[in-house]
């Protein structure tokens, strides 16, 4: 990843700082954003509009399982955090296919239930989410850090358009 710029939105805490470590330790130079946009659509088109220029990049956005499946907890996220997530999960195809003449790649990473401020911190939402998850415990923000640097690398250069889910097993049920 030397010679590479790795531009991280939300870098502050939770899961986008600790993407920002795993690119940096790495070797990508990091630059932490917290772009005012609207949305990911947003921020895309206004870091895609470089990485046209340069006929070069890789765009990871982060979604989340509740993309594609409905959770079945009692305590569920409301319409619009399933409805958007899907729509990241879409955004990422489109952009894909729209940008790969340029030579950019754009993937998402769907996630379950990862240990940060977001998360409801009742223990007993919090044992449900477990009971749901095969692998038997929530996400750390470092299970995050193989499938990002992986779809930043050159490694993945051949990968677009692809839902990576990092979720503990969550959906296998
Ligand atoms: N934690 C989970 O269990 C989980 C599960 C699935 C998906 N996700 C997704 O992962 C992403 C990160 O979540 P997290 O758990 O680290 O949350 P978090 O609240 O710990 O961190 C979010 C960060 O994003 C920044 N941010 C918010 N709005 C922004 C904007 N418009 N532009 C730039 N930065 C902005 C905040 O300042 C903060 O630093 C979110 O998209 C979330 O939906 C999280």
């Amino acid at each position: 990843m030397k010679e590479r710029t790795a531009i991280v939105t939300g870098a502050a805490k939770g899961l986008g700082r600790a993407m920002a470590l795993a690119l940096a330790e790495a070797g990508a130079s990091i630059v932490c954003a917290d772009l005012q946009a609207d949305g990911a659509k947003e921020t895309a088109q206004a870091i895609g509009r470089q990485m046209i220029k340069q006929k070069k990049g890789k765009i990871i956005n982060i979604a989340s399982i509740s993309g594609f499946v409905v959770n079945r907890l009692t305590n569920r996220h409301p319409l619009s955090y399933f409805v958007s997530k899907a729509g990241i999960i879409m955004l990422t195809k489109v952009l894909a296919a729209e940008w790969a003449q340029y030579n950019i790649t754009v993937n998402a990473i769907a996630l379950a239930y990862m240990k940060t401020d977001i998360i409801n911190p009742d223990p007993k939402i919090q044992a449900e989410m477990v009971y749901n998850i095969p692998m038997g415990r929530l996400g750390e923000a470092n299970d995050l850090n193989g499938a990002v640097v992986y779809l930043a690398s050159n490694e993945s250069d051949f990968i677009t358009g692809h839902v990576l889910t990092v979720d503990g097993g969550y959906t296998v049920w």
